[in-house]
């Protein structure tokens, strides 16, 4: 350790120039910036504009579990009336947002994209003093690993949205069109992205002495490690397959296009 780090622990790396770096490092962050301010801005609208989420037997991942009285395949808790005021996704939306907001690599992102916290390696900081999450707000951060726990309850509610869509609109099963197929990607893709979690990786093999003691534990870990090695493409794929669903349900409902049937 030298002793410019001991004598000032608690400042961010001191470069005197604006940055060491002759490659375009502000690429990657300004990329992701737009990103997540398209998908912001989407998810704004498609959760307050309530309509066309319902496709019959297609519903929108942005509006279920759909829990809504305004909803077009309500739940049944239209006797909760603090319900029925709110569009059915901004009641659930706290969930996967939840996850994904203190998801460790969306962390890293939106830290890098918006605040330069820090920009990139070999970057000086816009920030004298780094806190980091260890006081309010940031340190909500931790929640992370009980957002896990829901949003494996909306995966599975996603899947059975899935299976459901292998009906017609009558309701008789054995159909499928290139919605169902939409909806299962939808639902398989939210499943690796939250099995390659690492609050997942920690469920599964974290705290254990001895892997040898845990053959199926170890096991298991080592699958979700392979898949963690994999969390950011599937971070960006999964969120963007999830607003391509709702579009794709959003225009077969308001009839721009109908939905192939395959059988
Ligand atoms: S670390 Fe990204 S979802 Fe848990």
């Amino acid at each position: 350790m030298t002793q410019t780090t001991q004598s000032q622990p608690k400042t961010r790396a001191q470069i005197a120039d604006k940055t060491l770096r002759t490659d375009p490092w502000w690429r990657s962050p300004m990329v992701t910036a737009t990103a997540l301010t398209i998908v912001v801005i989407y998810l704004t609208w498609a959760s307050l504009v309530n309509n066309h989420y319902f496709a019959n037997p297609y519903i929108s991942p942005l509006y279920s579990p759909c829990l809504a009285t305004t909803c077009a395949k309500h739940s049944g808790l239209d006797w909760i009336p603090w319900l029925s005021g709110l569009t059915p996704a901004i009641l659930i939306i706290w969930g996967p947002m939840g996850f994904r907001l203190t998801c460790y690599y969306y962390r890293k992102a939106y830290y890098r994209a918006f605040w330069r916290a820090p920009a990139s390696c070999a970057v000086r900081e816009p920030h004298a003093k780094y806190t980091g999450e260890t006081r309010l707000p940031l340190i909500l951060q931790n929640l992370h690993r009980y957002f896990f726990y829901v949003a494996l309850i909306f995966n599975v509610i996603l899947t059975i949205d899935a299976v459901l869509a292998f009906r017609n609109s009558s309701g008789q099963w054995g159909h499928m069109g290139l919605g169902t197929l939409i909806l299962i990607v939808n639902a398989t893709l939210l499943w690796l992205y939250t099995l390659s979690c690492h609050a997942c990786r920690h469920v599964t093999g974290g705290r254990l002495k001895h892997f040898s003691k845990h053959p199926v534990r170890y096991w298991l870990w080592t699958q979700v490690s392979k898949l963690n090695t994999r969390h950011m493409q599937l971070a960006w794929v999964s969120l963007f397959w999830v607003l391509f669903t709702d579009l794709y349900i959003r225009l077969v409902s308001a009839g721009v296009f109908s939905d192939p049937r395959f059988f």
